[in-house]
């Protein structure tokens, strides 16, 4: 995956799947790469933040991707509070997602800061994404989804971010909203390849939340987000139409349901 896009190769396709069969499909269109996002938090499992996923809900859902996805490479986000307290504890947890859930590698939140966790985790062997400029896990600390390195402070902070965690051994950098022409520029200073969301057109790839570009989500849709279907409209269309067909009498029909021989019946109501 060391694939960088101004080198003229296709860009790198990924997006986050958080259970069998949204895996099963991700993989089978193509993705190359499968995000278990601890977004999940929000869009599964219905918590405000990414801050309360716990690293047994996370491997749970990352098990149930391995048994979808057979070519795509898995990648496992290590949630709030698995990697922040220390070198061994990071190696630990980040060993769990290889060992217990079959993914092929670890993402983590953060640049410069986290950048010597990022190294000891490549060192024990596990291949490490990092993700900077919007930082999910810290909206709380950092004043809400905002767009990063709008100014010239903010943007050089970024800038050495990317190289720190590319110096730290990570093989991609996520680039969550930041400034199009920055995240170009950030892609061409470093030979990692970069995933954008949010972070225009220049990176080496692009990241969506699956739920935010099927439209799943119903609570709100960041503006960097293509919606390519309405699947909560087709839910509660279907949903809608099946609880009226019961309660009216027309589900089930005859070709849904099963006969049994008339001398069969009758010889139980004799
Ligand atoms: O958790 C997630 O889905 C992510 C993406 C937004 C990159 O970290």
């Amino acid at each position: 995956m060391g694939r960088k896009a101004t080198a003229g190769a296709p860009k790198i396709a990924m997006v986050t799947a958080y259970d069998y069969p949204s895996a099963l499909i991700a993989d089978r269109v193509g993705m190359d790469m499968i995000l278990v996002g601890d977004s999940l938090a929000m869009v599964v499992l219905g918590y405000d933040s990414t801050v309360s996923v716990t690293m047994e809900e996370m491997l749970h859902h990352c098990k149930a991707v391995r048994r979808g996805a057979k070519d795509s490479i898995l990648v496992g986000d290590m949630p709030f509070g698995s990697y922040q307290t220390g070198s061994e504890e990071a190696i630990r947890n980040a060993v769990r997602f290889l060992k217990e859930a079959g993914m092929d590698a670890v993402k983590l939140e953060g640049g410069v800061y986290q950048a010597e966790i990022a190294r000891a985790i490549v060192r024990s062997g596990i291949p490490v994404m990092g993700h900077i400029g919007l930082l999910p896990q810290l909206v709380s600390a950092t004043g809400g989804f905002k767009v990063q390195g709008r100014d010239e402070e903010g943007a050089r902070r970024l800038l050495e971010d990317a190289k720190a965690m590319e110096e730290a051994g990570c093989f991609a950098i996520v680039l969550e909203a930041i400034p199009d022409r920055l995240a170009t520029m950030i892609t061409n200073s470093i030979k990692i390849p970069t995933i954008g969301i949010g972070a225009g057109a220049g990176c080496d790839g692009q990241v969506l939340v699956m739920h935010d570009l099927i439209g799943l989500f119903d609570r709100f849709t960041p503006r960097f987000v293509k919606k390519y279907a309405n699947v909560y409209g087709m839910i509660e269309d279907a949903l809608t139409q099946y609880r009226d067909e019961v309660v009216n009498g027309q589900f089930p029909a005859t070709e849904h349901t099963f006969t049994i021989k008339d001398d069969v019946l009758a010889r139980l109501y004799a």
